[in-house]
């Protein structure tokens, strides 16, 4: 299959309203979208992504007003998160309307519904006829994409289009908050922050790392996430000197340790979101074999991070 790079998003939308695949950009990563109402498309994001299907997607939505397109039930919790945090990066998961095909939630009647606020996001969702189904742009298992050349570099040839767009602006995946349940709970953090969250939510709990045998909160936990090849070796605080494996890399807010191949300091905790993925892509791609990944302050992105490089490491 030959993949079409457009700047056009109404070029784009016409590919997915006859059924095809497109990727697009958000403010969180890169999405690779198909019309959420027809099951043979949303198919072919699991085909290209390599996706276990018990995995369910995030529905895409132009508008705030337009999320009863898929979700049965907005309750009282969940309509004041919309008024304050969308258009933005935040997924609700709602009670999901019957006419969305089964394929969409891996079978749960529930629905993850966000409302991008990116711009390019906001006008190609408009042009496309029904709400977008889309998981992040990558091969399975591999970090997600922030710039359009990795959409193309994990999915060309595999994608019928790519809406080319800049750079994400933040860089980690949405917020997701189950309204589903009494009290909500997090599902998984972002750059809408647990404290603010809190703000409207005091009661809101925050799902833990599943235990084995029990059932995952949301279906994606499960599955090693966000991994670059190289291993990663997550430490505490700045550290000086570090075990010197000839290939290493170091990315984090302290003063690199002297030594490291190749070093990333960020200037603050949301340049840290936004280059991290990359960084990953960058390492795999240079041969780096380890890479040293400073904790960042468990608060506010930080715990965002937190949670991704723990993933990467292949922890729970
Ligand atoms: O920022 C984002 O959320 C990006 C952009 C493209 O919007 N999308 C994204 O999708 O990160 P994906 O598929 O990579 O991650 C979606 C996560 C998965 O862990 C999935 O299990 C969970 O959302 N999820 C989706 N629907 C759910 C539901 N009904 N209940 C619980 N978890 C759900
Ligand atoms: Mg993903």
């Amino acid at each position: 299959m030959q993949t079409l790079v457009t700047d056009r998003s109404e070029e784009a939308a016409s590919w997915l309203d006859r059924g095809e695949t497109v990727a697009f950009p958000t403010e969180t990563v890169y999405g690779l979208g198909a019309d959420a109402f027809n099951a043979k498309a949303v198919a072919k994001i699991f085909k290209a992504k390599g996706r276990p299907s018990d995995n369910p997607l995030i529905v895409h939505v132009a508008t705030p007003e337009r999320i009863s397109e898929v979700a049965a039930e907005i309750g009282e919790t969940a309509r004041m998160l919309v008024e304050r945090f969308f258009p933005g990066p935040l997924t609700l998961v709602l009670k999901k309307r019957d006419s969305v095909p089964e394929i969409v939630s891996a079978g749960l009647p529930t629905i993850g519904v966000r409302c991008p606020s990116h711009p390019v996001a906001s006008e190609f969702l408009r042009y496309c006829c029904h709400p977008v189904a889309a998981p992040s742009a990558n091969v399975s298992g591999r970090p997600s994409p922030t710039d359009w050349k990795t959409v193309y570099h994990d999915l060309g040839g595999r994608i019928a289009c790519l809406l080319r767009g800049e750079p994400s602006a933040i860089g980690l995946e949405s917020t997701i908050v189950d309204c589903s349940v009494n009290p909500p709970r997090l599902l998984r953090s972002g750059a809408v922050s647990i404290e603010s969250l809190r703000e409207l939510v005091p009661d809101l709990e925050i799902a833990t790392a599943c235990k084995p045998g029990e059932s995952p909160k949301s279906p994606g936990q499960k599955y090693r996430h966000y991994s670059p090849e190289a291993e990663i070796v997550l430490v505490e605080a700045p550290q000086e000197s570090l075990p010197l494996d000839p290939r290493a890399a170091w990315i984090g807010l302290a003063t690199p340790p002297t030594g490291a191949t190749k070093s990333l300091r960020c200037r603050d905790m949301d340049e840290y979101a936004r280059v991290l993925f990359g960084f990953f892509r960058a390492c795999d791609a240079e041969g780096i074999r380890t890479i040293y990944c400073e904790l960042p302050p468990d608060e506010g992105i930080g715990r965002a991070i937190r949670d991704r490089l723990i993933k990467a490491a292949g922890k729970n």
